[in-house]
């Protein structure tokens, strides 16, 4: 089929509503994003939509009006609710669920005993469908799965050869889909955040709920209110992750990435290949720009995009929840002091593990280097130390190692009381030389509560045979003090059980495959 290229000219929009009105398909402008409309009350004009996108039959769609009082044949009762929101919010980006009336056929709302209408802002929207003479059901003109397209360009990178005629609009205002609203409950419930906020709506009606699922994943079991949310959205062909940090950490983290791209914002110091979605601070930026930066991302070949995280207030709720599906749910979280924390007992090999990470550039924290450090400049914690076990352990000022492992290791209570005053010190000054990506090196982590700080957790494992001629050999002592020293570590079981992955060293294995495997997951 040969897709007309239309204009917004007088001619053109009614050539275009004759092809509505004919059973035919037209994408066309709207504030949001662009529509691919059919008759609403042709239910075979309708099923061509969904063939045409690639589209559940279970999804909805939206019936688009040009005129306030057009809503009311749709429904079975226009509430006072309903009233006030459409005096204040239409024509805008705001699209409103009531119980449908007869004239709403089963295609165009997905099976559901409700339909959802919207009276677009876009004057070419609504000059197209006073020129159909009927409501114009329309999802957003992309494929499905793909991001909504903002320009006429990239509906017909959908939609060239599939449908009737685009019309061509030039770039829409918000960029982000139509809040939706559904008044069919007890509680009106936003089911999909957009230009309209929550807040504004507020003011209007008083009492509105907005989803859970807005802003989480859909557990399986869930029904979703709203069909769409169910499915995979935004897609582009990347793997894109949302990294939580602010500015400073995410430039540091991106910087250090390699065969990656930056979906950051305008003013973010990013030296790896980027795309810009808005400013920082300008969440209807944000929105304008998101879709379009998604398509970029595949046109630039990108494989994997580390996404800035947006504000989730105002409009940005609306952008992140775009994001977030764009990502399929994956979030780094940056916030923690470390990127990753690494473990192992002792002999199992961890050394390996911790240079291979920093030749992929991370910051490695070796605790105890940290230690050392502590025994050999004196202070208050040595002092601490010297009042907590003998002050016959500081010898010229510093710390006398073998006379303080003396004095511990025989001891259990001992032990805990040196760890209790020596590693929140280690942690703490780590945690202020830390950059990320960082990897905290620590073979006392879960005896120093580490977990809590680092995003992933990685231990390293190995037999007890391998661990014990590793430690012989290491520290030149017998098989009998080596497995004193083993056991006086959480056992293996420990290690596995509070880690989040395991990498075996026994010597054969390949450690950077391994490490790679991890760091694909997690990064
Ligand atoms: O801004 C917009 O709303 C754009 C422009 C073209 O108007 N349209 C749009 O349509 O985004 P679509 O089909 O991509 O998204 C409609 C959303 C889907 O998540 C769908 O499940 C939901 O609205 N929806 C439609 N009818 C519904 C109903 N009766 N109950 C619950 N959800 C409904
Ligand atoms: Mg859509």
């Amino acid at each position: 089929m040969e897709t007309k290229i239309f204009s917004q000219s007088e001619y053109d929009i009614t050539e275009a509503g004759k092809i509505i009105e004919n059973g035919g398909l037209v994408a066309f402008p709207t504030e949001t994003v662009y529509g691919l409309g059919a008759n609403a009350l042709d239910e075979q004009a309708v099923k061509k939509i969904y063939a045409v996108k690639g589209r559940p039959s279970d999804n909805p769609l939206i019936v688009h009006i040009c005129k306030k009082e057009d809503i009311y044949p749709l429904v079975k009762e226009v509430t006072d609710e309903a009233e006030k929101l459409i005096d204040e919010f239409f024509p805008g980006p705001l699209t409103i669920i009531l119980p449908k009336s007869d004239k709403i056929g089963n295609t165009v709302s997905g099976g559901l005993d409700t339909v959802a209408v919207r009276m677009p802002e876009n004057e070419t929207a609504r000059r197209l469908i006073a020129a159909a003479g009927c409501p114009i059901a329309a999802p957003s003109a992309n494929t499905s799965g793909l991001p909504s397209p903002t320009k006429a360009e990239y509906v017909i990178v959908d939609m060239n050869g599939k449908i009737d005629a685009i019309i061509d609009g030039g770039d829409c205002k918000f960029g982000v889909e139509s809040t939706v609203i559904t008044l069919a409950k007890d509680v009106p419930e936003i089911l999909r955040p957009g230009a309209i906020t929550e807040e504004m709506i507020k003011k209007v009606i008083g009492k509105v709920n907005t989803s859970k699922a807005v802003l989480e994943g859909m557990s399986g079991g869930e029904t979703a209110a709203s069909p769409g949310m169910k499915y995979k959205h935004y897609s582009p062909k990347a793997k894109v992750v949302i990294a939580d940090c602010d500015k400073k950490t995410y430039e540091d983290f991106v910087n250090s990435r390699q065969n990656a791209f930056a979906l950051c914002f305008e003013n973010d110091n990013v030296n790896i290949p980027k795309v810009t979605f808005g400013k920082e601070n300008d969440d209807l930026s944000q929105a304008k720009e998101l879709f379009a930066a998604l398509r970029r991302l595949d046109k630039m070949g990108a494989k994997k995009v580390y996404a800035r995280i947006p504000h989730t207030s105002g409009v940005g709720t609306a952008v992140y929840n775009r994001l977030i599906r764009a990502a399929a749910f994956t979030v780094i979280d940056l916030k923690k002091p470390f990127t990753i924390g690494l473990t192992g007992q002792s002999g199992a090999g961890k050394g390996y593990a911790s240079e291979y990470l920093k030749s992929l550039g991370f910051n490695i924290l070796d605790t105890d280097k940290y230690v050392s450090m502590i025994y050999q400049n004196g202070g208050e914690i040595n002092e601490k130390l010297a009042r907590a076990f003998s002050p016959d352990i500081i010898k010229n000022g510093k710390i006398d190692k073998k006379m303080l492992g003396q004095i511990v290791f025989s001891d259990k209570e001992k032990l805990n009381t040196l760890n209790s005053i020596v590693h929140p010190e280690v942690i703490r000054l780590c945690e202020k030389d830390a950059k990320v990506p960082s990897v905290l090196d620590a073979p006392q982590f879960f005896e120093a509560n580490a977990q809590e700080k680092c995003y992933k957790t990685i231990c390293v494992c190995a037999d007890s045979e391998t661990r014990l001629k590793r430690i012989m050999k290491r520290d030149g002592i017998t098989k009998e003090q080596a497995k004193k020293r083993i056991n006086s570590q959480f056992d293996e079981k420990y290690y596995k059980e509070h880690s989040d992955f395991v990498i075996i060293n026994n010597g054969d294995e390949d450690i950077k495959i391994q490490i790679n495997s991890v760091l694909e997951e997690i990064l």
